[in-house]
């Protein structure tokens, strides 16, 4: 008897428990999360390795879903939650998480046909409208079928006279299967790019870390990126003369591909008085010893006018493990930038913060990388490891925060002061 109500108590939860998982159905809890979450990556002709878009494509994979979206793989961000907020914050919040694992749990039920959300709409062509100036490399760049990744330079020449106000640069990618991601450099003297496409047969140059020179960045594209137009007042100011180096990190995907990407300008519509700059916060010092599983170096980049910061990239190379970006104001508050507790290579944002950040002149961001050069690190490179340095090479490494700012005087009208 004493047992008794413990006994119903639990037969009623056991009931309760799994009432409430088969509640949980493909057609009305699941599927509008993966409509917005996960199949602007997760459909035909897109770099995920398969289609979620229906119930067929997506049952066979719910333990692996369970897997990657419960250890927060899926989708692919990697800022820490709760720190700071992004206008391209891509993760699920808990109670997805909770919905999606629930609905696995219970054997991955289909549910009502007729609560099915509409598959979005996808348009693959120019996302913020018809660009002013498109711009190619002459030919279809050959990508093997197997072999290691690839970075390739290629070299545009937007032929401008004077200089150009850019408030969209939108890329179109030739091949989304293939390609893995894309960083745009613009060299605003125009010639060290040239000589490096010079001296190398094909289109483009190899370039693994970077162009080659010190170079000016605009938007560049990733998988589920989406292109944004500058922030009111501010644009990219390209010289004249000015080329524009497109890196495009190339996947192989064991079949031959080829890749002819355009790279669109809005050239700008709206008055412009300020420059969308690139700052960055280094850590040139690094020295990684061979075994050192938890290497940690940092850098600052004091400021030295008033600015207004509206997005960070967190940018390491392959033994990058975490990095942590913040502002120290003039007071000694700190401020958040980004944290990245998990960094992944293969996934290079750049944090859109959605309430702008301005700094005080006085104030100092800060960046602390940490490395793993253990033999254990994911993708090591060297075996056995070896003393690792700052450089450009896939087997160096950087630590570099960038971050895209305006300089909160700033008034150009005219067009005349350039970056
Ligand atoms: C921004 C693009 C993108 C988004 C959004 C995305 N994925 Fe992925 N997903 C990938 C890529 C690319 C891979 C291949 C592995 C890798 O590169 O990490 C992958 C791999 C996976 C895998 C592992 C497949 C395997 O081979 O084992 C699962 C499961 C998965 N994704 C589920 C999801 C779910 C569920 C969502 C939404 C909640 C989602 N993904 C959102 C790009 C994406």
């Amino acid at each position: 008897m004493r047992s008794g109500p413990l006994a119903v108590a639990v037969c009623l939860w056991l009931v309760a428990g799994s009432a409430y998982a088969q509640d949980v159905t493909y057609t009305e809890d699941v599927a509008p999360i993966l409509m917005q979450h996960c199949v602007t990556c997760h459909r035909p002709g897109e770099v995920a390795p398969m289609s979620l878009l229906t119930y067929e494509d997506t049952r066979p994979w719910a333990r692996s879903i369970a897997q990657e979206v419960g250890q927060k793989r899926m989708p692919p961000w990697h800022a820490a939650a709760g720190v700071r907020e992004y206008t391209n914050d891509r993760s699920l919040d808990a109670a997805q998480i909770d919905v999606i694992l629930r609905w696995v749990a219970a054997g991955a039920p289909r549910g009502d046909e007729a609560l099915l959300p509409p598959v979005p709409t996808f348009n693959d062509g120019w996302q913020l409208g018809e660009p002013d100036l498109v711009l190619a490399w002459d030919a279809p760049y050959q990508i093997e079928a197997e072999g290691d990744d690839e970075y390739r330079c290629f070299v545009l020449d937007p032929k401008f006279e004077k200089d150009q106000w850019v408030d969209v640069v939108e890329v179109l990618p030739g091949n989304r299967t293939t390609d893995h991601h894309i960083v745009i450099y613009v060299d605003q003297a125009g010639t060290i790019a040239t000589q490096r496409d010079e001296a190398e047969p094909g289109e483009g140059y190899t370039c693994f870390g970077g162009p080659g020179f010190l170079a000016y960045m605009v938007p560049g594209w990733g998988p589920g990126y989406v292109p944004t137009e500058t922030p009111e007042g501010s644009g990219y100011l390209l010289r004249a003369g000015s080329k524009l180096v497109v890196q495009v990190h190339y996947h192989k995907t064991g079949s031959p591909q080829e890749d002819l990407t355009r790279v669109g300008l809005r050239f700008a519509r709206r008055p412009t008085q300020r420059v969308l700059y690139n700052g960055y916060v280094l850590g040139l010092s690094l020295q990684i010893p061979p075994g050192d599983a938890n290497y940690v170096v940092t850098g600052r980049a004091p400021i030295q006018e008033d600015i207004t910061v509206y997005s960070i990239v967190a940018h390491m190379h392959y033994l990058g493990k975490a990095m942590d970006i913040w502002a120290e104001l003039p007071d000694g508050t700190r401020v958040d930038l980004v944290t990245v507790p998990r960094f992944d290579f293969y996934w290079q944002t750049e944090y859109a913060l959605a309430e702008p950040q301005r700094l005080p002149k006085g104030s100092v961001i800060h960046m602390q990388a940490t490395f793993d050069n253990s033999p254990e690190s994911p993708y090591q490179h060297s075996d056995p490891p070896r003393l690792v340095t700052f450089g450009e090479q896939t087997t160096d490494e950087m630590a570099v925060g960038v971050f895209f700012h305006t300089r909160d005087a700033e008034n150009i009208s005219d067009g005349s002061t350039s970056p």
